[in-house]
C-alpha cells in the first residue's frame, strides 16, 4: 500500500478530517509515539476493520516525561514507522511539531485523579502529560473511536475517566498486549534492553502468569497471590520491583479478596536502566 500522507499542521489536519466526516465515515485514532511495534500495529488494523478513516499520531509528547527521564534518547524512527504503517490501510499520520503543540505560554494541563496512584507515584506529572496531549489530540482529530493498548492499564483509565469526565464524543477500544514468544510484552522501551537484562525482563511476564495460575487454581487472597508474584520477581536479583500487586480492575484501589468484579496484577520494575511494566486481569475481560 502506499504510504499514509504525513501531516504536521493542526490545520490541514482539520481539513482532511472535516472532508471524512462531510463523507459520513467513522473516524479512528491511535495515538503513538512512534517508535512502532506489533502492540501498535494491532491497534491500527483493529482501527482500519472499524473505522472509516484510520489516523495515527506519532508525537514523543515531552509533557509526559518526568525530568531524568527518557525524553531525549526516546526512539525517533520516523521512516520505518511509515513503513510499518504502510502494511495497512491508515488514511493519515499526524506528526506535529513539539512547538506546534505547545506553543510558547501554553500553560492548561488535566490532571486526572485515577493516575494517581501506581505509575503516578512513580513517574510524577506522567499522567498529566498524557491526559493533557490526548486531550488536545482528540480536540484535533475529533475521533469517534480511539485506540489503546493494555499494556498501559493505568492510561487506559485514566483515558477512560478523561472522556467521561469531560464528557467527550469518543468510544474507548482496550486492544490486548501482544507478546514476544517469551512472554515479554512488547514495549518500545524494549529496545532499551541489554542482551543479559532482555532475559531478566521475562521475570515480569512470569511473575502475571503466576497470578493469573493461582487465580484459576481458585485462590482468591490478594496477598497470596502478591507474595508469590513478589517471591519470584526477587529470584531475579538483578531487577529493581517498584510494586507487584493485585488491584481492583476499575479503581486501582488495593483488595483483600477478589470478588465478582475480577482483579487486575499490575507489575513494575527497573530492568538495568530501563523501567518496564506489564499487566493481566484476572477473572474479567478488557472492557
Ligand atoms: O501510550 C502512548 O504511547 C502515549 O502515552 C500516548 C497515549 C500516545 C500519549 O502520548
Amino acid at each position: 500500500m502506499p504510504t499514509a500522507p504525513v501531516i504536521a499542521a493542526s490545520s490541514e489536519l482539520r481539513s482532511a478530517i472535516a472532508a471524512a466526516r462531510a463523507a459520513g465515515k467513522r473516524i479512528g485514532v491511535v495515538p503513538t509515539m512512534g517508535a512502532l511495534h506489533e502492540g501498535h500495529l494491532s491497534l491500527v488494523e483493529a482501527c482500519c476493520a472499524e473505522c472509516g478513516i484510520t489516523v495515527v499520531t506519532i508525537f514523543v509528547n515531552p509533557t509526559q516525561f518526568g525530568p531524568g527521564e527518557d525524553y531525549q534518547r526516546y526512539p525517533r524512527t520516523m521512516e520505518r514507522d511509515l513503513k510499518l504503517l504502510s502494511q495497512y490501510p491508515v488514511d493519515l499520520v499526524f506528526a506535529p511539531a513539539v512547538e506546534a503543540m505547545y506553543p510558547p505560554g501554553s500553560d492548561t494541563h488535566v490532571e486526572v485523579g485515577i493516575g494517581q496512584s501506581w505509575e503516578g507515584q512513580h513517574r510524577a506529572g506522567h499522567f498529566r502529560g498524557v491526559a493533557t496531549i490526548v486531550l488536545k489530540l482528540f480536540n484535533l482529530v475529533t475521533p469517534d473511536v480511539a485506540f489503546f493498548g493494555q499494556k498501559d492499564y493505568q492510561q487506559t483509565l485514566v483515558v477512560r475517566h478523561l472522556v467521561r469526565d469531560l464528557d467527550l464524543p469518543v468510544e474507548i477500544r482496550v486492544c490486548p498486549t501482544v507478546r514476544e514468544a517469551d512472554g515479554l510484552a512488547m514495549s518500545s522501551r524494549n529496545a532499551y534492553l541489554s542482551t543479559a537484562d532482555r532475559q531478566r525482563a521475562r521475570i515480569l511476564s512470569q511473575s502475571l502468569r503466576v497470578a493469573e495460575q493461582l487465580f484459576a487454581a481458585g485462590e482468591r487472597r490478594t496477598a497470596v497471590i502478591e507474595k508469590q508474584m513478589q517471591e519470584l520477581l526477587a529470584s531475579e536479583p538483578n531487577i529493581s520491583v517498584q510494586y507487584a500487586i493485585v488491584a481492583h480492575p476499575q479503581t486501582l484501589g488495593l483488595l483483600h479478596e477478589i470478588g465478582e468484579e475480577g482483579a487486575v496484577a499490575l507489575v513494575a520494575a527497573k530492568v538495568g536502566t530501563t523501567r518496564l511494566i506489564d499487566n493481566t486481569l484476572l477473572g474479567r475481560p478488557i472492557d
